[in-house]
């Protein structure tokens, strides 16, 4: 089944054409960071209107560069959230408008299970059922897959997600945003065991994670060492990244061992991070876990991976009505 994917729940507009969930044959995705990065972060009415100026145009390339017409697609799926309400409407509104219009089956996808499809969509999609840890910018959890649309909450964090904490950390010590990536590049020249920064690991046979902390220890250390020469900066983001990092994948790693026969699989734009992989792989190597970790370009927000969650929902008989809306959070 030829399925096209539409996102927008933030600042990246997103269509792919997929086929049967597994065989991205275009995937393209227009990013907001420019127009948001002068102000810190997203702003919302500003991704809202670049949205509705950007979603046709991303759909005509999607189509073109998989070099199809829009009589080839056979089913639409679009993200209901969670999300910005405003980013939201504009392409699900869309995605619903172009099923209704060429009579297609459309289907609403939450964001966070389109993140864990981005590992399905492969020629070897990795066995079920698997532990899951999904991290974002709003978003970190760990999960039970026992099929690519069900997911079962293990833990979750109790203040800040990841990606929050690293782009919190980003404007601490200057770098601006987006923060993740520019601590990764400037953790590369620094020392990730000079600063020992706290790690929480809350109920150690648990799995929920709190952030929080170490962001506050990395302010304290910021201010308590103003004089601090910049060359002091790189071990700055390394010691942080590490204490981040070391979290995520202990008890990803025991989440595997426990809930998801020994396989575990990262998602979200967090995992992208080099560190996190490089971890992640050498805890689960000793710990005989198989790791099954998306290309860097599937780990951000895609539709490659929205259309993969939605053939799945679709060869279930999964539909969703024109009335259907957005939803902005979780619970
Ligand atoms: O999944 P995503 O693209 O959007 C959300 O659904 O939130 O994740 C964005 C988050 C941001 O917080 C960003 O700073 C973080 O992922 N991120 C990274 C890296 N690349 C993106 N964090 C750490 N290291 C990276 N290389
Ligand atoms: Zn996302």
């Amino acid at each position: 089944m030829m399925v096209l994917g539409i996102e927008s729940s933030c600042d990246e507009t997103a269509a792919a054409i997929v086929l049967d969930g597994r065989k991205i044959l275009s995937s393209v995705v227009w990013s907001q960071t420019a127009l948001h990065r002068p102000y810190g972060g997203v702003v919302p009415e500003l991704a809202s209107r670049s949205h509705v100026e950007a979603v046709a145009p991303v759909l005509r390339e999607a189509l073109s560069q998989a070099g199809l017409a829009a009589r080839d697609v056979e089913a639409v799926a679009a993200t209901n959230g969670p999300g910005l309400v405003g980013s939201l409407l504009v392409g699900f509104s869309f995605g619903k408008a172009w099923a209704f219009a060429r009579n297609l089956p459309f289907v609403a996808v939450n964001h966070l299970v389109g993140h864990v499809n981005a590992v399905f969509l492969s020629d070897d999609p990795p066995p079920l059922p698997l532990a899951a840890l999904l991290v974002s910018g709003g978003h970190t959890a760990l999960y039970r897959v026992d099929s690519p649309i069900a997911l079962t909450l293990l833990g979750q964090t109790l203040d800040d997600a990841a990606g929050e904490a690293f782009d919190k950390a980003a404007k601490i010590l200057g770098l601006g945003y987006p923060g993740g990536i520019a601590i990764e590049r400037l953790a590369r020249e620094g020392d990730p065991r000079r600063i020992r920064f706290p790690r929480s690991w809350l109920d150690r046979d648990a799995f929920d994670f709190s952030f929080s902390g170490v962001k506050t220890a990395l302010l304290r250390h910021v201010q308590a060492h103003p004089e601090a020469a910049q060359d002091e900066l790189p071990h700055a983001a390394a010691s942080f990244q590490e204490a981040v990092v070391d979290v995520l994948a202990e008890k990803s790693v025991a989440a595997a061992r426990g809930y998801g026969q020994n396989r575990l699989a990262l998602a979200g734009g967090v995992a992208a991070n080099s560190r996190l992989r490089e971890k992640v792989t050498e805890l689960a190597a000793k710990a005989g876990v198989s790791v099954f970790i998306p290309p860097v370009s599937l780990c951000g927000d895609n539709a490659a991976m929205i259309a993969a969650a939605g053939f799945h929902h679709l060869s279930q008989g999964g539909r969703s009505p024109l009335a259907a809306d957005v939803f902005s959070r979780v619970g």
